[in-house]
């Protein structure tokens, strides 16, 4: 017998229905827990519940909400990454919450817009143990509840913050041990670790490493959180060296939605432990506590800097020739990072290029300043590295003084001080839409300078023609993340294996006034941002983006932030967050879910 069609497509229908209801509640449904509901949540979690609190509600008279600092602490603060991390809500880039609650002044603030809740959270739970986490994330997915989890809120995707969420905040989980034998589950040998909380930040890790003899994976601010950063691969100043953050992570303890406390390594939760390490951040449950490999504390840091500018006479031919200038520096960088250098560069155009090179004239074309570092060495083995560089970017310049090059080397000393030098800029509250890739020798090298000159001068382009912009080129791939076991590469984009450069553009308007919303200003700085989005995909279609610094609204962000990895951390997300309660700005799955910034509603389909 024919099966009846309709009441099986009806059957169908039901059941999807439940099973993933078309949107996350909201306070607007009549579903949405009641007052008293909320507090024996709260009640399950040892009064641990807190309704959000924007530490800018003290700017504003007769809102109902009362802040725990007075608005000229906030207003004084407000741009520092550091001081936004340790309130529950706070997050750097405030334009993800809807820009609900600004102090005077800030960027992004428009006056008489007022002070709400908006797009940050309803509700946070300032977690001090596993199982409270466990009890709110079950809670959450049973009652269709979107959860977001916020570390140090210092993302630059928007990713811990979410409107109408209920957000788990792990600031309070600080565990900062060293297990010198600690028995690894997947060889039953003992290893040296530090175990951490997944609260903690880099900067008290690394004060305690550099302590005894020994360095970590940091980024290059101190105040950068564990959570987000090793999630999403995480570089820094010794990645070039020893690989990227997620490399060095042994075992993680993880709370899922339905309210599971896992281990993950690699004898348990494989799968798990595998998409944790790179497969992207706020996706898979709430990592409370990681255990970290550790390297040796280089002896002495040597540090160079190089400045590399048209000379200042303004015209188009030094112009020019500081383009062929730049390329042909970019093309030794691959040599150079094999060699043992790392590092970072800035590169400018514009007024922007006029303040970084001290010139005196506008110009049409680019300024370098490149910092150079290398471990263990001497100042005048990182001269012998690049004296022979810079007369090859003086001959592709033309070779009779259209630019200046200036480079000097000198012993830093000690890491500490070598990281307080590079380290604190801690900046937070822009508003901006970088547009980032990874680069190597197929980039670097391989394509014909002329191309490359093209597509430099398209990186480069700023919204703004006056004002330009820059780009902050890490020097982050390279040996050490080549030479990673395949056993610690976990999710990572395969593209890192090949990578030697992070680039991030910038020069997108993000203007909230102009536009009317921030919704309507990202979406117009993201369709702006799509020529660099195609270029880069013509400069190297097989690479792809760091994640974690990335433009969150290209289309392209399955292969670009996953690569060949996307399908299986699909199947993973599936499997450990079935009720999807994490949905994050280019996650996993994604692609499936609207984000309305204006609505803040968060609904399947589109
Ligand atoms: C000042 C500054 C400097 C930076 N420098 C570097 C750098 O040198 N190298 C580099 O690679 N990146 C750097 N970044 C980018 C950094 O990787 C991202 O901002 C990253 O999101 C930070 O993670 P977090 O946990 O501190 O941030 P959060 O905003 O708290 O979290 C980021 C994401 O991770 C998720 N998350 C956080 N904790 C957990 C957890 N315990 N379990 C599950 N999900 C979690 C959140 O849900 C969110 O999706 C920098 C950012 C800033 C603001
Ligand atoms: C949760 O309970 C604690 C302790 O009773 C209380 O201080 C706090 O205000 C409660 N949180 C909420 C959201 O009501
Ligand atoms: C705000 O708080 C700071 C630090 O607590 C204090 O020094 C300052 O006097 C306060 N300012 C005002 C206007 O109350
Ligand atoms: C905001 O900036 C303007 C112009 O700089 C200044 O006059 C005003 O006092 C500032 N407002 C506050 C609240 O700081
Ligand atoms: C977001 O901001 C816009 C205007 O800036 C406003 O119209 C909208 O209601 C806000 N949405 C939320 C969820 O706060
Ligand atoms: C979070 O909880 C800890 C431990 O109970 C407490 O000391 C801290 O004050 C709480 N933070 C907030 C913002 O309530
Ligand atoms: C480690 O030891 C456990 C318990 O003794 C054993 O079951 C497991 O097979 C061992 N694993 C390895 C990789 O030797
Ligand atoms: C120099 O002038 C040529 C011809 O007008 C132009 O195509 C080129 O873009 C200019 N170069 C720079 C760097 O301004
Ligand atoms: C800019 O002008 C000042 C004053 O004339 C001069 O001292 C300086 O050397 C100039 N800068 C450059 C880069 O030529
Ligand atoms: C300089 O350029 C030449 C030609 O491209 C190349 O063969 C040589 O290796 C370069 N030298 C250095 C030190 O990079
Ligand atoms: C460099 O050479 C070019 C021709 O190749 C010439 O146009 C330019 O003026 C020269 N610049 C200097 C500073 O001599
Ligand atoms: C462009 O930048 C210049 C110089 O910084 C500034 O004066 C001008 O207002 C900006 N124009 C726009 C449209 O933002």
């Amino acid at each position: 017998m024919a099966p009846d069609f309709t009441i099986f497509a009806g059957l169908l229908l039901a059941i999807t229905a439940s099973a993933s209801p078309a949107c996350k509640l909201t306070p607007y449904d009549p579903e949405w827990p009641s007052h008293a509901e909320w507090a024996s949540l709260n009640s399950s979690i040892n009064g641990q519940l807190l309704s959000t609190v924007p530490v800018a509600s003290s700017c504003w008279n007769g809102i109902p909400f009362a802040s725990p600092v007075n608005c000229s602490t906030v207003q004084s603060n407000w741009a520092n990454a550091a001081w936004q991390s340790r309130f529950p809500e706070a997050i750097d880039y405030p334009i993800y919450a809807n820009n609900s609650c600004l102090p005077p002044n800030a960027s992004g603030y428009v006056a008489g817009r007022g002070c709400s809740i908006g797009g940050m959270p309803q509700y946070i739970v300032n977690a001090t143990s596993e199982e409270q986490i466990a009890t709110a994330l079950k809670w959450a997915a049973d009652r269709n509840i979107r959860v977001v989890v916020k570390g140090t809120g210092h993302d630059l995707n928007g990713r811990s913050s979410g409107a109408f969420a209920l957000s788990i905040w792990t600031y309070n989980l600080r565990k900062l041990e060293r297990h010198t034998s600690w028995r690894n589950p997947s060889t039953n040998t003992s290893e040296d670790v530090y175990i951490v909380g997944s609260g903690q930040q880099w900067g008290n890790l690394l004060d305690l490493a550099l302590e005894q003899g020994r360095v970590v994976t940091t980024g290059q601010d101190p105040s950068v959180g564990l959570g987000g950063y090793i999630q999403g691969g995480g570089h820094g100043p010794i990645s070039r060296t020893y690989g990227l953050a997620a490399s060095h992570v042994l075992q993680m303890r993880v709370v899922t939605t339905e309210g599971k406390i896992l281990v993950a390594n690699h004898a348990q939760n494989q799968d798990l432990y595998w998409a944790l390490r790179g497969g992207g951040p706020g996706l898979y449950g709430v990592v409370t506590e990681y255990v970290i490999r550790h390297r040796p504390a280089p002896r002495n840091v040597i540090m160079g800097n190089l400045l590399i500018a048209p000379r200042d006479d303004g015209s188009n031919h030094s112009a020019e020739l500081s383009w062929d200038a730049a390329v042909a520096h970019l093309s030794e960088l691959p040599d150079l990072m094999d060699a043992g250098l790392a590092g970072a560069a800035m590169m400018a155009v514009g007024e922007s290029a006029m303040s970084f090179g001290s010139l005196n004239h506008s110009t049409t074309g680019v300024v370098i300043n490149q910092v150079f570092w290398s471990f263990n060495s001497t100042p005048a083995a990182m001269e012998a590295l690049v004296n022979p560089v810079l007369s090859n970017i003086t001959r592709a310049a033309g070779g009779n003084g259209s630019i200046t090059v200036t480079f000097t080397a000198s012993n830093t000393g000690r890491y500490s001080s070598f990281y307080s030098a590079i380290s604190g800029s801690e900046v937070a509250g822009g508003e901006s839409l970088v547009s980032s890739r990874l680069l190597g020798r197929a980039e670097l090298v391989d394509t014909p300078r002329h191309k490359q000159k093209q597509y430099l001068k398209i990186a480069m382009r700023a919204q703004n023609t006056t004002a330009g912009t820059y780009a902050t080129i890490g020097l982050q791939g390279g040996p050490g993340v080549r030479n990673t076991r395949e056993e610690d590469w976990g999710a990572l984009l395969p593209a890192w294996r090949s990578a030697y450069l992070h680039f991030i553009s910038n020069g997108a308007i993000v203007d909230c006034k102009a536009a009317g919303s921030p919704k309507r200003a990202l979406e117009n700085a993201a369709r702006w941002n799509e020529a660099k989005e195609e270029m880069w995909r013509e400069w190297s279609p097989s690479s792809g983006a760091y994640m974690n610094e990335a433009n969150p609204y290209t289309s392209n962000f399955k292969q670009d932030f996953y690569g060949s990895n996307y399908d299986r951390l699909v199947d993973i997300k599936a499997k450990y967050d079935p009720s999807y309660s994490l949905f994050v700005l280019s996650g996993v799955g994604s692609d499936e879910w609207d984000y309305d910034l204006d609505t803040g509603r968060l609904c399947k389909g589109n």
